[in-house]
């Protein structure tokens, strides 16, 4: 009998477990965003660009059209594939930002870690 119940409070946590990094953890997110996005993109609703367009709203949002921010040429080309920043074009744009969009203007490398880009995604979604 006590050795069900285990079992049973070990899959009750691999669920949440699973939950949890399917849907990202937003303050994970906010950390990895305020230490590696930052610098070039301003994330508060002030709303100011800066290197990079600002974020507040991003998610969900078309591709560039933050206003008043001057996007690459390239950039904005990618618009008419990737039609809003939906979660999987995020995910995918922020592993390899350089391989999604060749020579956009971002100068970053991206995120490797499939759970940090989770964990980003989902900060940005608290963006509004
Ligand atoms: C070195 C500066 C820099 C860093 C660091 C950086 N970005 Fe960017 N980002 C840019 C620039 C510049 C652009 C515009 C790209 C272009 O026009 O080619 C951009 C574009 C974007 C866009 C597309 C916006 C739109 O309106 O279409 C998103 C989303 C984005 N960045 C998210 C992030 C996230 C999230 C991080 C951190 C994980 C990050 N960026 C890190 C400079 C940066």
């Amino acid at each position: 009998m006590k050795k069900i119940a285990l079992i049973a409070v070990a899959a009750a946590f691999a669920i949440v477990g699973s939950q949890a990094q399917a849907a990202g953890d937003v303050a994970a997110g906010q950390k990895s965003a305020t230490q590696k996005c930052a610098t070039c993109h301003d994330m508060t609703s002030k709303k100011q660009n800066k290197v990079g367009p600002y974020l507040w709203g991003i998610s969900g949002a078309a591709l560039g059209k933050v206003e008043g921010f001057k996007y690459s040429e390239n950039h904005l080309k990618a618009g008419g594939e990737i039609k809003a920043w939906d979660d999987a074009n995020l995910d995918k744009y922020l592993e390899a930002p350089a391989k999604v969009i060749p020579n956009n203007k971002m100068a970053f490398a991206g995120l490797k870690d499939a759970a940090e880009r989770a964990n980003v995604i989902e900060f940005l979604k608290t963006l509004k």
